[in-house]
């Protein structure tokens, strides 16, 4: 009968979290999804999707840069990705006189293509579940002496992995530690720019309608793969040429309907979907409201300068976008999750646990340990949480001036090391530093951050989490006091001051410096830090990690009847859903797909974020849509039920014929909490329709010579 009743529950859990939540491991689909992918409509099989055999989806996906994912689609290795994925690249190449960002740039043939130092894009080879190698050996080990088996066998099975060089090979935990699967990737080194829209296109509706529906964004970028004339990757060359992938995917012109099935595969970087009520607690009512709290001051005073000064709202673009990211994300997430009332469902499932160690054998009696613990490490991880946050987001990510210090030598033990050849190396890395930091500062700006985000981090921390040299200096001096005693006295505030110290650097400028009141003040802030908060927060995390690990592994004991997916680690995943909108509020109900006909609508003369280009009024004056719009409309953007996080803009969206359609970019709103919860009823993932980026490519841009390497399928 107990049985039974906890059969039930169980089963209740899990369905409350129906089809299309979930990330899947690509190489295990045969075992949980395919079928119910088939169901809704899916017709190719798990070896089309991926395989080491044949030709397959995932040869198309690939990392690009560090924290996105691109696809293949065409022969040529040509690349898309979002236009928010490649701003740095397009970014790089834009000055006054020619403004990428505003303007687009579009190379007409092959050698106007431009090549990005830095830039990578990764090829799948394989991955293989490697956990019983990572676990050899460990059985009778505990503590640090398991952590260094664990480790040795990492690097053993990485190292053979890259076979001399040939590969990158990571070994990466999933499941917190239960599982080990093995990566290796082929890295491509020259990845060339080949196509941006402007701005006007790309970024349209900026930050007011980020991570929000409906939207209006063509945020696509375009890249092309180079390799050598093995076709194998290759530092840049004007011999290299282009890549010509194992795979690429083919262009769907047919467009999207609701309800059909779609998918995602990419590389969703991090969620946490198997917290406990405490973590959960801590987050809506303290992590996320102390970081929204500081960004809200730092972006406050973003904009009033922004808008007092042109030159500022240049420099202080991608700032503001970086920081209001995060910052919307992390509101959404609290409204988020109180509305799923998430503490309470988290605690209704550890009641469940609970119920189920104790019916279990005497082996489950080793999870008795696990809430109770819980709920101690969280009541010590408080505090501490609350003086990282203050830290990351104040000392170490918001005063521009500290990031300067930072960069700067702390004494001459390491300097002297060096010989006169590394100094020369280390001076020129000085002034490339300090140049391209002076090209992004107003002083103005930043001297009030100082005072506004110092004063915030004295009244909101306890003293202990402060030195003492800090608040004797903020209970001494008034705002304008401490800006001219600190801020203005600093030669990190003078460009050119600091240039004459910088171009012959030496024991004497590293003393000088030592001295400085911005880089003693930093130093101070720094040190504190260090002994008094991170060392016990990363204990903290350390054990709390551990336990998570055991509480993982009885969930996995309790659910082995259910499917579970593990958190997103930035590895290849397939999640999918079906196009549709939904109900955000009650007696509103949004439509799948928005239109060029809402860009006209948003238009407003003057405000940058919704600013319309004549050439694209025009176009949508005459309907000239070409063969991509349907039904005298043009489709610009749509969504879909399916579980993405960061990691996942530019992920391939993939009808049921295995057929690109759509660029995904952003979720929603009204289901930011899918990090850590997911609502079937709200979590909508947001795409660019294909044949919009065909329509601007071709029709906008006149660059309609790269259709013809496409795969366009009509059917
Ligand atoms: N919200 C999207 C993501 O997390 C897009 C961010 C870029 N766009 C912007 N307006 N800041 O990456
Ligand atoms: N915009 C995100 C990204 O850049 C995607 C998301 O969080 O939904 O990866």
């Amino acid at each position: 009968m107990k049985k039974i009743v906890l059969f039930v529950i169980v089963a209740m859990l899990c369905l409350s979290g129906t089809a299309k939540e979930g990330m899947w491991i690509p190489t295990l689909l045969e075992k949980y999804t395919i079928e119910e992918m088939q169901e809704m409509g899916f017709r190719l099989t798990p070896e089309d999707v991926y395989s080491v055999n044949q030709r397959s989806l995932k040869d198309a996906v690939v990392i690009f840069g560090t924290g996105c994912t691109g696809e293949i689609i065409s022969n040529k290795g040509l690349l898309l990705t979002n236009h928010h994925c490649g701003f740095s690249a397009i970014q790089s190449h834009s000055s006054v006189e020619q403004d990428y960002l505003s303007d687009g740039f579009w190379a007409m043939s092959q050698n106007e293509e431009l090549p990005n130092p830095g830039l990578t894009a990764k090829f799948l080879e394989r991955m293989v579940d490697v956990s019983d190698s990572v676990f050899a050996g460990t059985v009778s080990l505990e503590g640090d002496s398991l952590e260094a088996k664990l480790d040795a066998n990492i690097l053993r099975i990485q190292q053979q992995a890259e076979e001399d060089g040939k590969y990158e090979a990571v070994v990466k935990p999933l499941f917190y530690g239960n599982q080990y699967f093995l990566y290796v990737y082929q890295v491509f080194t020259d990845v060339r720019l080949v196509g941006a829209p402007p701005r006007a296109i790309g970024k349209f509706g900026g930050d007011t309608d980020n991570w929000m529906w409906p939207r209006h964004t063509g945020d696509f970028s375009i890249f092309r793969v180079y390799a050598n004339e093995d076709n194998e990757p290759a530092a840049y060359s004007e011999d290299n040429v282009p890549y010509k992938p194992k795979s690429w995917l083919p262009v769907s012109m047919e467009g999207i309907q609701p309800n059909d099935f779609m998918m995602l595969m990419g590389y969703p970087g991090s969620t946490r979907q198997y917290l406990p009520s405490q973590a959960v607690d801590m987050i809506i009512n303290q992590s996320n409201p102390d970081r929204i709290k500081i960004r809200t001051a730092i972006l406050d005073i973003f904009s009033e300068h922004m808008k007092k000064d042109p030159k500022v709202r240049i420099q202080y673009a991608s700032k503001y976008a970086k920081t209001s990211n995060s910052w919307k994300r992390w509101k959404g997430e609290v409204r988020g999750l109180n509305r799923l009332n998430a503490i309470k469902q988290k605690q209704a499932y550890e009641a469940n646990f609970e119920l189920w160690y104790l019916q279990s054998d005497t082996l489950e009696q080793a999870y008795k340990s696990v809430l109770p613990q819980f709920e101690k490490l969280y009541v010590d991880l408080l505090p501490y949480d609350k003086a990282y946050n203050y830290y990351q987001e104040i000392v170490f990510k918001g005063i521009d001036i500290f990031k300067l210090a930072d960069f700067f030598p702390r004494n001459d033990k390491g300097w002297n090391r060096l010989d006169e050849e590394r100094h020369q190396l280390v001076r020129k890395a000085l002034i490339l530093k300090m140049t391209e930091y002076f090209d992004d500062y107003d002083q103005e700006t930043d001297q009030e951050l100082f005072t506004e985000l110092l004063r915030l981090l004295r009244s909101d921390l306890d003293r202990s989490f402060l030195p003492k040299e800090f608040t004797n200096l903020l209970a001494k001096y008034d705002d304008e006091k401490l800006i001219r005693k600190v801020y203005e006295k600093s030669v990190l505030s003078d460009p050119e001051k600091l240039q004459e110290l910088v171009a012959d650097f030496d024991t004497k400028g590293i003393s000088k410096l030592q001295k400085d009141p911005v880089i003693e003040l930093y130093n101070a802030l720094r040190v504190h830090y260090q002994q008094n908060v991170e060392l016990v927060y990363q204990s903290i995390q350390d054990r709390i990690t551990d336990v998570q690990q055991q509480y993982m592994k009885g969930i996995m004991a309790m659910e082995k009847n259910f499917q579970l997916y593990p958190d997103a680690n930035f590895t290849l995943r397939v999640a999918y859903g079906k196009v549709e909108g939904y109900q955000p509020r009650d007696g509103v109900e949004y439509a799948y797909q928005t239109t060029l006909q809402g860009v006209m609508e948003k238009y407003q003369l003057g405000n940058p974020d919704y600013e319309v280009l004549e050439k694209l009024k025009a176009l949508h004056k005459t309907s000239d849509f070409g063969e991509y719009g349907i039904d005298g409309q043009m489709p610009v953007a749509y969504t879909a039920s399916i579980h993405s996080t960061g990691g996942n803009s530019g992920s391939p969206a993939i009808n049921a014929k295995g057929q690109l359609v759509g660029l995904n970019f952003d979720r929603c709103w009204e289901g930011t909490m899918s990090d850590i919860m997911f609502d079937p009823d709200q979590c909508r993932n947001i795409m660019v329709d294909i044949r919009y980026v065909l329509f601007i490519i071709d029709k906008f841009a006149g660059a309609g010579y790269l259709l013809d390497e496409m795969e366009l399928v009509r059917e």
